[in-house]
């Protein structure tokens, strides 16, 4: 039986993806060369400004997200398009050769695209770290954590009692009794069958 749960299985961490012009929150991060030329990839979606951003420049930061650090800044980085709003508006951030990145998370690794592999649906941007700063000690936290502790992490809770509609693979909540026909998940684009419907 396919069960698209078992991506969260391959377990990697919690990151924002920073480049000139644009931000967005990723887990599909992995170290793909070590000893004296550490190299790392991540993998964006090409639906993504993000990815047209990462195609145009030659440098972004991966900045390490943590077990302690606050859950909105996934709902600011993840939830919407950096076409649409200004991501780091109301985010404490420094910028570093034109690029935006938040100071209240681990710290971050800085690197130059070395090659980008293309797929149907992402591009993996292979960069060589050329710089690593750490803000705070701290423990990061893995997607594996948040898959299992979303509800918590996202502070999805309210008040109100509000229906919503929960995407199990990434989080993704849509307010409202019933799902859209032919609704498709923002973030991940998969489909109703994959959103869960709770009383928050
Ligand atoms: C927990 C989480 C993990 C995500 N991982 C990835 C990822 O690895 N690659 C990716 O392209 N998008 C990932 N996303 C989705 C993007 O963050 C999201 O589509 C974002 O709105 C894109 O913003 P942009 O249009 O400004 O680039 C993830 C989202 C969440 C909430």
């Amino acid at each position: 039986m396919k069960d698209e749960t078992l991506l969260h299985k391959i377990s990697q961490g919690m990151y924002v993806l920073s480049t000139k012009n644009s931000a967005c929150f990723v887990d599909a991060v992995s170290q793909v060369g070590g000893g004296d030329t550490p190299m790392i990839s991540v993998a964006v979606m090409k639906k993504n400004y993000t990815n047209e951003m990462m195609h145009k420049n030659d440098k972004f930061i991966i900045a390490i997200f943590g077990k302690n650090d606050d859950g909105d800044l996934i709902k600011t980085f993840g939830f919407q398009s950096s076409r649409d709003v200004d991501k780091f508006q109301n985010i404490e951030h420094i910028i570093i050769d034109d690029i935006k990145v938040p100071t209240n998370l681990i710290g971050y690794i800085y690197l130059e695209k070395v090659d980008t592999i293309e797929n149907n649906s992402h591009t993996l941007f292979i960069g060589k770290v050329i710089d690593l700063v750490k803000f705070k000690d701290d423990e990061e936290m893995t997607y594996a954590y948040y898959q299992e502790h979303k509800g918590d992490v996202l502070k999805l809770k309210t008040s109100t009692g509000k229906t919503a509609w929960v995407c199990q693979v990434c989080g993704y909540v849509y307010y409202g009794e019933e799902l859209p026909d032919n609704f498709e998940c923002p973030v991940c684009t998969l489909g109703k069958e994959y959103f869960k419907k709770q009383i928050l």
